[in-house]
């Protein structure tokens, strides 16, 4: 795909940086990581540089603190520590990969970030909301994204199977359901408190259509991805096949 013209990039919302910041949230099983990829490469072969991590994790720190906050032998962890585990891991990432990122004028795309804290532990958990809004700018260091999209996967069964199928659930897929109920019920008080930042899409249909959803959700980042500027029809052909694809070597194998 070939991009033309200047990519009208918007100038970052917090941290006066060039670069974009776009961050991906939901229940788990809701598609992120497959529509991140595509989205990447879309960006990718436009010129643009892509930095795509994911929290917990994204740097040797994050990734360990990643393994023990989801690590289901630590059943016995306290709701506090797994609050602050996910701050730690945040603190490390921005300072060590986005901030650094958004100043070189990339586009970073995270799954997952400070609105996953608030869903999972100031909903999920109980803990109160105002400490964890404050814990997550101190993390963030008041770094808050341009756009965030919330995936919502309308087919539950499709949802549990795709997180069921896993090889083994981490600590927090074992939480239980009212937990994951309130978790998902969280996005919605979300979005409502802060609209323009905040867009759900629905994984309905094929790939094809919910990336259109998600990139329509982006048109005032990349507006030539979907003005006709590019032609992106072949990238959304070859998502569907691989989706089919993979559909097939699950049924098969
Ligand atoms: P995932 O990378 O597969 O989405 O796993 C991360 C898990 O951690 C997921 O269950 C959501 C959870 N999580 C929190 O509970 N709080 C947080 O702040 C973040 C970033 C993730």
């Amino acid at each position: 795909m070939q991009r033309t013209g200047e990519a009208p990039l918007a100038p970052h919302a917090a941290a006066n940086a060039p670069g974009v910041f776009i961050t991906f949230e939901g229940g788990d099983g809701a598609g992120k990581s497959t529509h991140i990829k595509f989205l990447a490469q879309l960006l990718e072969e436009a010129g643009l540089e892509v930095v795509r991590v994911r929290e917990p994790g994204g740097t040797s720190i994050g990734e360990q603190l990643r393994a023990v906050v989801l690590d289901p032998a630590n059943a016995e962890m306290a709701p506090e520590t797994e609050l602050l585990i996910y701050e730690a891991a945040r603190a490390q990432i921005v300072a060590q990969v986005i901030e650094p990122a958004l100043a070189r004028g990339a586009v970073v795309l995270c799954d997952r970030f400070t609105d996953s804290t608030l869903a999972y532990q100031g909903y999920g958990r109980r803990l109160p909301l105002a400490f964890i809004e404050q814990a997550n700018a101190f993390a963030a260091k008041g770094l808050v994204p341009d756009k965030t999209i919330i995936m919502r996967c309308a087919d539950t069964q499709e949802k549990r199977g795709r997180v069921a199928s896993r090889e083994a659930m981490d600590r927090l897929e074992r939480a239980g359901g009212s937990f994951h109920e309130r978790v998902n019920a969280a996005f919605d008080d979300l979005i409502s408190e802060d609209e323009q930042r905040m867009s759900i899409v629905e994984t309905v249909g094929a790939h094809s259509d919910t990336a259109r959803a998600i990139l329509t959700e982006l048109e005032d980042f990349f507006p030539w991805l979907m003005d006709g500027t590019c032609n992106i029809e072949p990238q959304l052909a070859a998502f569907d096949a691989a989706h089919r694809l993979s559909h097939t070597d699950e049924a098969t194998s």
